[in-house]
């Protein structure tokens, strides 16, 4: 089926497009609206035919291409069979499959599996999880969850509270109470002035400080993207995560590593927590999970945290979360296919190949370019910071921003890239191929080049 919007007038269709909320300034988006109509492979094609590269995979989420026959073919066989199974009496069997197929692809330990449909979902449940668990383990004054700025968790309201972007919150306060912040490790611009590796990671010892003041025995655990999206791509230094890992083991506290984004692949390993060789008690996965599909999540949790749960029932009420479409057998099915076509591909490998190569691009552009003053990320899953003077870092005046003009220019030459007003980050699926890595730089080497020689 084709879509057109009905009348060619601006007024018409910006009439025809207020019956929709869409998640940009809804106004100026109408004004020239992105309709896509098609896609495959990495491509995408909008309502006139235009073709767009994909560079951020939907939205972290096409992780092995649009159009993917297996998924599909998966989509189909699974309708054929059973397409909801009752959710408050049972599960069905490839729900199960699923759970043992993430049990063999999370790191060792992390093996229990709930399925949620989204992000902000699975980190609710994340959240719920700890303050249940401290509960049945006799500390039930352990409630708070340590977080960080500049991150997010998702749009739900628990989510929401352990975000850190007051950008996506103010509106929305008052928030639930119980959540606590603390500094990101935004090493280009360190929050206390310090330089890496001097610095002896005060953005991790501080959180220790931060749990002694708050009182450990009301911390119930820390939840983190282990590496941050919104805020610029936040790739922590190499000692961040085993010293947060300490810190959670020396109070008791749950370490949750929201892998909404890093999960699946992203970071060149099934988990980022494998990436940097550390292992949490609750990971939280989505987006890549069912390749944009369907809406699928799941939170895994270390099996010894699960077994809590497994109390008689004169004392033990079971995991209390629970969600209507959780565990759905068409979702599940999409799952499982794609972790085979992730591990059958070996697009893990491909995620590090293509992954040096977009870092050698962008480390092509810094020298081209005076205004990169950092480059961050692993994976597929990089980002450029932009600065006006390199050497102080001082940056572009934020409005537009450069990284925003730098964006839409790409957009209008047919990229779609993540753009911030001072970073650019691109995501693309894991079988992305080298010739698609280098269009996607050119592109951005087009774009950078035309912004700075208007004047930025
Ligand atoms: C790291 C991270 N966590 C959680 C979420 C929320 O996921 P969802 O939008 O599927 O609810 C997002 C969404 O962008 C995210 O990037």
């Amino acid at each position: 089926m084709t879509f057109s919007l009905p009348l060619p007038a601006q007024t018409a269709q910006e009439e025809f497009l207020r019956h929709i909320f869409v998640r940009d300034q809804m106004a100026e988006w109408s004004k020239h609206p992105l309709i896509m109509e098609k896609a495959d492979g990495v491509l995408y094609w909008d309502i006139h035919g235009k073709r767009y590269l994909d560079g951020i995979a939907g939205i972290y989420t096409v992780a092995v291409g649009h159009n993917n026959r297996r998924v599909i073919d998966a989509i189909r066989q699974q309708l054929d069979v059973l397409h909801f199974s009752p959710p408050m009496h049972g599960t069905n069997p490839v729900a199960v499959q699923l759970a043992n197929l993430l049990a063999e692809v999370s790191p060792p330990g992390l093996s229990a599996v709930k399925f949620e449909c989204g992000g902000s979902e699975v980190n609710e449940a994340a959240i719920k999880l700890a303050r249940q668990y401290h509960r049945l383990t006799g500390n039930p004054g352990k409630y708070k969850v340590l977080s960080r700025y500049l991150s997010w968790h998702g749009s739900t309201m628990g989510a929401l509270a352990a975000s850190g972007l007051k950008g996506r919150k103010t509106v929305n306060e008052p928030l639930p109470g119980g959540f606590v912040k603390v500094f990101p490790p935004t090493c280009f611009r360190c929050p206390f002035g310090k330089q890496y590796p001097s610095c002896d990671i005060t953005c991790a010892t501080l959180v220790d400080s931060v749990i002694e003041m708050e009182d450990p025995s009301t911390v119930a655990a820390i939840m983190v993207e282990p590496i941050g999206h919104t805020g610029g791509i936040i790739d922590p230094p190499e000692e961040y995560l085993p010293l947060l890992r300490k810190i959670c083991d020396k109070h008791n506290i749950l370490l949750i590593f929201d892998e909404v984004i890093t999960g699946f692949g992203r970071t060149g390993q099934m988990f980022a927590a494998q990436t940097f060789g550390v292992t949490p008690d609750v990971i939280c996965t989505g987006k890549g999970m069912s390749g944009g599909f369907v809406p699928l999540s799941a939170m895994i949790c270390q099996q010894s945290i699960a077994d809590t749960f497994w109390g008689p029932i004169e004392e033990n009420p079971g995991f209390v979360e629970g969600h209507t479409w959780e565990g759905g057998p068409v979702a599940c099915a999409v799952g499982i296919a794609m972790i085979r076509e992730i591990l059958d591909h070996d697009l893990l490998g491909n995620c590090r190949r293509q992954g040096a190569r977009l870092r050698a691009g962008y480390e092509a552009l810094a020298k081209k370019y005076p205004v990169i003053g950092d480059i961050r990320g692993k994976g597929l899953f990089q980002s450029i910071e932009f600065c006006k003077n390199v050497a102080t870092k001082e940056q572009f005046p934020a409005k537009p921003g450069f990284g925003v003009r730098v964006g839409r220019r790409a957009l209008e030459h047919g990229l779609l890239c993540r753009f911030d007003p001072h970073w650019i980050a691109l995501g693309p699926a894991l079988n992305v191929t080298a010739e698609q890595i280098d269009e996607m730089l050119a592109v951005l080497d087009r774009s950078m080049g035309e912004i700075l020689n208007e004047g930025a």
